[in-house]
């Protein structure tokens, strides 16, 4: 992988705020700000896992976070597996968050900050397996969300739908389960069904999940699959071939397959790139390694996302900024991730076209 050009300039990030554009690889799990997290344990009188300034330094906090209020992802501990642990830390924080007023307090700060950043809809992710006090009362929670999403909509704040994620270790029939609820039910701002968790601890789990998957589609849920993360291109193949995955969510080790990546270009499949989240995690030892020109550069539809913006310490626009900078992306290039962004969201027609026509007369003036 080259190294940006020398001239490569940080595209300003006041401009890409002004982009509309739209997040769609983003988790609720991973939005919790300090703030959020020293006010849900106060209330709950929980302690935190070390001292409030080094929280989200996941790597430390192992010991603190007991396996048995987790949702079961397997591995040793934070510090020996970076998605592993970190899918740990989530379950300690999601567990939390107790009431329907806490719940609806995090998606509307969720949607405050995604506005901030210059997000005008946003696909965020949510798997109730990681809300361990709304086991077995899911549909709780959603409602929660939503009654916080909806007062965050009212105040002027973006607009979001819920994917709800499935994790990789359910099986087979509670994924039926959950995906003939979701049907009955018709959730009003649940526009998908996903699938997230590690792929490594899991194994391949296309087989699994193909009959839930299914039927989803056949209810006219949206689907997206978290795949050729901690799994390579056999994980991006079987999201497309047995999970009718509309868009994947990283997909980056695509790249090791020119039969996969032709085939991603051809259905027009995008892939929800999260670059600081990658290397966090050790998919890639460094933003040099990153494969993000290398997708964009070979057609394939590739959006720009933070994956879990708090505990990486990031936001969109930073990220933006950041990617535009380390790969050399100038202006223009940042509109076309704008442009497919809005594209591959799950927000409706009317919604799409409007972003669109505004993304034009904005990009026009940033010339
Ligand atoms: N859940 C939250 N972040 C995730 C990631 N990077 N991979 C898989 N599942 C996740
Ligand atoms: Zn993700």
């Amino acid at each position: 992988m080259s190294s940006p050009p020398a001239t490569a300039v940080r595209v300003d990030e006041q401009q890409i705020r002004a982009l509309p554009k739209a997040e769609v690889h983003v988790h609720l799990e991973g939005t919790f700000s300090l703030i959020d997290l020293l006010t849900l344990a106060k209330e709950n009188d929980v302690p935190l896992p070390g001292p409030a300034a080094s929280v989200f330094d996941i790597s430390t906090h192992a010991d603190y976070i007991a396996p048995e209020v987790t949702s079961g992802v397997g591995g040793s501990g934070a510090g020996s597996a970076g998605l592993t642990g970190f899918l740990r830390f989530l379950d300690w924080q999601c567990g939390l968050v107790r009431t329907p007023a806490q719940a609806a307090r995090v998606a509307y700060a969720f949607a405050a900050r995604q506005t901030a950043a210059g997000v005008r809809y946003s696909d965020v992710i949510v798997n109730p397996t990681h809300w361990n006090a709304w086991r077995g009362r899911e549909h709780a929670l959603l409602d929660a969300l939503t009654a916080g999403l909806d007062e965050a909509e009212q105040d002027g704040l973006c607009r979001v739908s819920i994917a709800y994620s499935l994790l990789r270790s359910q099986s087979a029939g509670e994924a039926e389960d959950i995906v003939a609820g979701l049907v009955r039910a018709r959730l009003p701002r649940v526009v998908a069904l996903s699938v997230d968790g590690d792929e490594k601890v899991a194994g391949r789990t296309g087989e699994k999940f193909h009959d839930a998957f299914t039927a989803a589609a056949a209810a006219g849920l949206h689907r997206t699959v978290h795949a050729g993360e901690s799994s390579g291109p056999e994980g991006v193949w079987d999201a497309i071939d047995l999970l009718q995955a509309e868009r994947i969510d990283h997909g980056v080790r695509a790249i090791e397959d020119d039969a996969l990546i032709a085939r991603l270009i051809e259905d027009r499949i995008s892939l929800g790139v999260c670059p600081r989240s990658n290397v966090t995690l050790g998919i890639y030892p460094d933003w040099t390694s990153h494969p993000i020109r290398r997708l964009v550069d070979a057609g394939v539809l590739v959006t720009l996302n933070t994956d879990d913006p708090a505990p990486m310490g990031t936001t969109l626009d930073v990220d933006w900024a950041v990617t535009a900078e380390r790969f050399g992306f100038d202006l223009s290039d940042m509109v076309g991730f704008a442009q497919r962004s809005i594209d591959a969201s799950f927000a409706d027609d009317d919604l799409k076209r409007d972003l669109s026509t505004e993304l034009s007369s904005v990009s026009a003036t940033l010339r």
